[in-house]
């Protein structure tokens, strides 16, 4: 399996081009299967997670043509005109949860799915009961066979009003999708508002769906009967953003930021600001800017958008872990997402976890060390404490950084990392 090492201690310096949103074109690939006619997405990231959502679509006879944006980003044709199969098989689903995301979109449009139930996953046990639990409200019988999601719905989905018990960005995605074609209107209450629940929506609206709401946590969507293909540009990537950001606060460096906007990070620009490290909006993007030994201790606690994305929590730990005084950062929506900690405190960290929360006091410097992680935030923050700690960092099990960081190795390099992956 690849590895990456890194030699620590360079400020970086100079101009990363952010890719699109892996959290987005997962979603949105799916809408394909809600219309005969053809999905042009563009700016896709070229990320394992991305082909093996195609796979899946490929599987059910959704017809997948690769080609280039305007700007070289990858492009996906879509066209579900011949759906084959509404099986989403194990072996495809265990790879990633966002493969459930077919369930609505094969129920509203063909009446059935049947979808491997997607197991526990290193960050906790992630149940999908609000997907399955709203889908009956808009009509479907579900039943659980064999491992698998059974749902039918015979005569069609109905609208309905669905009151989600807590914040699920996947849920309301699946609901979205089922709602835009069932008959009659749907009210989601307590909805996500992530930015990539908006682009999904706004992408439907570009369908021929008919949503108000967006962005707030109340959507309506009134059924339409069919739905037609458009084309789509996904959204800047706000994890990748925000990565890149702390890359440059955590080695003291002055990195800019293009292709993005900082108004998708607003709960982390925040933080980032009160801890000393400058960012400043620029066309297209932002700079940031840190000195190195004068970023301060902040308390930080995840929260559903517009708070402090758990996404982000493992990259912000990194850069606390070499911050001064101390932070603690609480993680409220995940149970099980520390798992980068005994690798960081492997680097020198001093971090105590109790419960949901990590003590995190700042050290002056992490030292290099063999590591590796679990998931792919918990993997980003050792690459980011890596590119701080003194000598070297071997990174291991790159599959995970693999799956939503495109280009890694040579984005950092660019600004004058010491980073290569070295093969097998
Ligand atoms: C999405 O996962 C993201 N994945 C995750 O990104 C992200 O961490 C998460 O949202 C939270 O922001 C994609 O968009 C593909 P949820 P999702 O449903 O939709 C509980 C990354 O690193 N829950 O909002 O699966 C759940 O267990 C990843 O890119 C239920 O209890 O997350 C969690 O505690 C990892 N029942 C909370 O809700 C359900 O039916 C939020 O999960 C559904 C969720």
């Amino acid at each position: 399996m690849d590895r990456i090492r890194i030699r620590g201690g360079r400020p970086l310096s100079g101009e990363i081009r952010i890719s699109g949103a892996k959290n987005a074109a997962l979603p949105l690939m799916v809408a394909s299967l809600l219309t005969a006619e053809p999905l042009v997405l563009s700016n896709l990231p070229r990320l394992a997670d991305i082909a093996t959502l195609a796979r899946l679509l490929q599987a059910l006879g959704v017809a997948v043509t690769e080609t280039q944006g305007s700007d070289g980003s990858l492009a996906l044709e879509l066209c579900a005109a011949d759906v084959t199969d509404t099986t989403a098989p194990y072996d495809l689903v265990r790879k990633m949860r966002a493969t459930v995301l077919v369930l609505g979109p094969l129920l509203a449009r063909f009446r059935r799915a049947r979808v491997s139930l997607p197991g526990g996953c290193a960050i906790g046990t992630r149940p999908v009961d609000i997907h399955l639990k709203g889908l009956e409200h808009l009509g479907a019988s579900i039943t659980l066979q064999d491992g698998y999601i059974v749902a039918e719905a015979p005569h069609g989905l109905r609208g309905a009003h669905f009151q989600m018990p807590i914040v699920s960005v996947g849920a309301t995605e699946n609901l979205l999708m089922a709602a835009a074609l069932a008959e009659g209107e749907t009210v989601l209450g307590n909805a996500a508002r992530e930015p990539e629940v908006s682009d999904l929506a706004r992408c439907l609206v570009a369908m021929g769906a008919a949503i108000s709401g967006i962005g707030s946590e109340t959507l309506r969507i009134q059924g339409v009967a069919r739905l037609g293909g458009c084309r789509y540009r996904v959204l800047p990537d706000r994890i990748e953003t925000g990565s890149y950001a702390i890359a440059a606060a955590i080695t003291g460096g002055d990195v800019r930021l293009l292709d993005t906007d900082p108004e998708l990070i607003g709960a982390l620009v925040e933080a980032l600001a009160e801890a000393g490290v400058d960012i400043v909006p620029i066309a297209g993007g932002l700079r940031v800017l840190a000195r190195r030994g004068e970023v301060r201790g902040v308390d930080l606690t995840t929260a559903p958008f517009p708070g402090f994305p758990t996404d982000m929590q493992a990259q912000a730990m990194a850069l606390m872990a070499t911050a001064r005084g101390a932070a603690m950062i609480t993680e409220t929506i995940f149970e099980n997402r520390f798992m980068h900690v005994p690798e960081l405190a492997r680097m020198g960290a001093d971090i105590h976890v109790r419960g949901g929360s990590a003590l995190v006091r700042g050290v002056p410097r992490l030292k290099g060390a063999p590591v590796m992680a679990t998931d792919l935030r918990a993997s980003m923050s050792l690459v980011l404490a890596g590119l701080a700690a003194e000598g070297e960092t071997i990174v291991n099990r790159v599959y995970h950084l693999d799956r939503g960081y495109e280009r890694l190795e040579a984005k950092l390099a660019q600004c004058g990392a010491d980073i290569e992956r070295l093969p097998e």
